[in-house]
């Protein structure tokens, strides 16, 4: 069965059970900077199983898109995805577990037919924080399972809670037995040698956890997952998922393309490609922080692994292609982000290829230098410099040197990256001292304002202008650029009618972190390069505008109030000041 007719056939049997169909939230969680991607369907549901009230009732069924970053280095194996889909249903204060159960088990024997057989369960065996599950083991015996295929086991196998705190509960899981020896004679579900193979998790979420510990919700929840590709590996009878028609047209080509035979590099060029495809899709771009920071390391990854294959790395398009094509029957919109998905890829592409043949050759060096010494852990400033000067992230240093037997030490690594960003962001606020005498509220805006005004010039007077100085009071601004002749008044105008655009437009300003070298690349604007730290920080408004800059700023052009230009006049040679206020 293709992944396609297992979604539908989920979604209709449990709309025909009384569920509403809800839209997939995006990988890129809304309005919600605590987590970088969303991780599983109940993510976006959290307040209506805190009690609020879900506008499509209470019962509920979805396909869910989801990112797992956890392991992003085991992916290249049989079974380990990042981005996976996940189906679920959803029950908020209405049926518990007997329903739940039955539902599943139905759905399981009646529309994907597996045999009763080949089904093995789960339940919570109790301990002091809540009772052993005796319902679902009754809800199991009623729908069928016999007593030597239901096992308990403690919180470890048969708790859920999404990270450390949140809804949660015991859970029954349900596990297929593809017919596989017993690797010993106590093999059972818990076991990971690949007999059972977990296909859906029925959370019973009657609990919320905080730091004090449990406390009751005020109604009873059901959550379920079922992983999609998992399901379409087994019932297509496939021993891994890269061989469902979700991945094998990519397997495919990429064999067809290689140089060099490699199925681990293979996988992982599929895998990284799929998730990449899918970030970019919900709005993701490559950075050095957080969300755009797993992005980048997806990406490089899959470079680095394409190089292995020895596959052209002008290819890329075709591959790309194929693995949209290979998934647009599930997330039909990919056709018409497919340019931007495809630019984005090679444009990082593009970045890293730059530096990777020579932080190859760095790499080297290091790890001869680490063996030579008789050492097995790479010198961790090496590995930093890897990073900064050769954009190589230090997870994929760290695959580098496993190829070797050697190793990173990343505790150690993240140290040292910690101390180099408080320098730089000491070194950043130092800087700007003389700009910003002293930052209240207003010079606040007016810094803003000179990110605006330098972008306008640009537009109006051309790429030539660039910030040779900038002074801010509470009672004005005063910004020097370069430009040769007086502007008249129509320029003027237009510079100011821009900016009070700009303004109106409400546009955001974000911050990152980054390399210089990539701030540079990235087209960051900046006054004097060689004065900044290695590391940098880049404030972006908008589309209209990118600088490095040590900030502060405001978060939105909205509270800059109205823009006048008050003065334009001779600074020096071939440079020109413009005195304007903010009203
Ligand atoms: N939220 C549960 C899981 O992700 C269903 O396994």
């Amino acid at each position: 069965m293709k992944a396609i007719e297992i979604r539908n056939k989920y979604l209709n049997f449990f709309k025909n059970h009384g569920h509403s169909i809800i839209p997939s939230a995006p990988v890129i969680p809304e309005n919600d900077p605590s987590v970088l991607f969303t991780t599983a369907g109940m993510q976006p549901l959290v307040p209506y199983l805190l009690g609020q009230k879900h506008p499509s009732g209470t019962r509920l069924t979805d396909f869910q898109k989801c990112v797992r970053t956890n392991d992003i280095d085991e992916v290249g194996d049989n079974r380990h995805l990042t981005y996976f889909e996940m189906l679920g249903n959803w029950s908020l204060g209405d049926y518990f577990k007997e329903e739940s159960i039955a539902m599943s088990y139905e759905f399981l024997t009646r529309e994907l037919k597996i045999p009763e057989s080949k089904i093995s369960v789960t339940c919570f065996a109790g301990d002091e924080d809540c009772q052993k599950d005796e319902e679902s083991y009754k809800a199991w015996k009623k729908a069928g399972i016999p007593d030597e295929r239901i096992y308990f086991f403690g919180k470890d196998n048969n708790w859920w809670i999404a990270g450390e705190e949140g809804p949660c509960g015991p859970d029954t899981e349900m596990f297929y037995d593809t017919g596989k020896p017993k690797c010993s004679p106590d093999c059972n579900p818990s076991c990971d040698c690949g007999k059972y193979v977990e296909i859906w998790n029925n959370v019973f979420m009657e609990f919320y956890k905080d730091k004090n510990g449990y406390t009751k919700l005020s109604q009873k929840n059901v959550d379920t997952g079922l992983g999609l590709e998992r399901m379409a590996m087994l019932l297509q009878g496939k021993e891994t998922p890269y061989e469902i028609e979700l991945f094998s047209p990519v397997m495919e080509k990429l064999e067809e393309l290689q140089n060099i035979d490699n199925i681990q590099s293979r996988r992982i060029v599929a895998e990284h490609m799929r998730s990449s495809i899918m970030i970019i899709n919900d709005g993701g771009k490559p950075s050095n922080v957080d969300r755009g920071y797993i992005l980048r390391r997806l990406l490089r990854r899959m470079t680095r692994h394409l190089n292995k294959l020895g596959i052209d790395l002008n290819k890329l398009p075709e591959i790309i292609d194929t693995s949209i094509d290979a998934i647009k029957e599930l997330y039909p919109e990919l056709e018409q982000n497919r340019e931007l998905i495809k630019n984005a890829i090679i444009e990082e592409k593009d970045k890293f290829i730059k530096t990777l043949k020579n932080g190859e050759r760095e790499f080297e060096k290091v790890a001869n230098r680490t063996k030579n010494s008789g050492k097995k852990v790479l010198d961790t400033e090496a590995v930093f410099n890897l990073y900064e000067t050769y954009g190589f992230p230090p997870e994929m240093t760290e695959e580098l040197a496993q190829e070797q037997n050697l190793e990173v030490d990343m505790t150690d690594y993240q140290k040292l990256f910690k101390e180099h960003q408080e320098k730089s962001r000491l070194g950043s606020e130092q800087k700007f001292k003389g700009g910003l005498a002293s930052t209240g509220e207003i010079e606040i805006k007016y810094h803003t304002a000179t990110h605006l005004l330098n972008a306008a010039l640009k537009v109006v007077l051309g790429d030539h202008v660039h910030q040779k100085g900038s002074n801010i009071t509470e009672e004005r601004m005063r910004f020097d650029f370069s430009h040769d002749s007086k502007m008249t008044e129509e320029e003027k105008q237009k510079v100011e009618n821009l900016v009070n655009e700009w303004i109106s437009q409400k546009l955001d300003v974000t911050v990152e972190e980054m390399p210089k070298e990539d701030a540079i690349k990235s087209g960051a604007e900046c006054m004097f390069i060689e004065k900044y730290p290695d590391i940098v920080t880049v404030y972006t408004i908008g589309t209209v505008s990118k600088e490095l800059c040590g900030g502060p700023h405001v978060k939105n052009t909205g509270e800059l109030g109205h823009f006048k230009i008050k003065k334009e006049e001779a600074s020096s040679a071939g440079v020109r000041r413009i005195k304007a206020i903010l009203e």
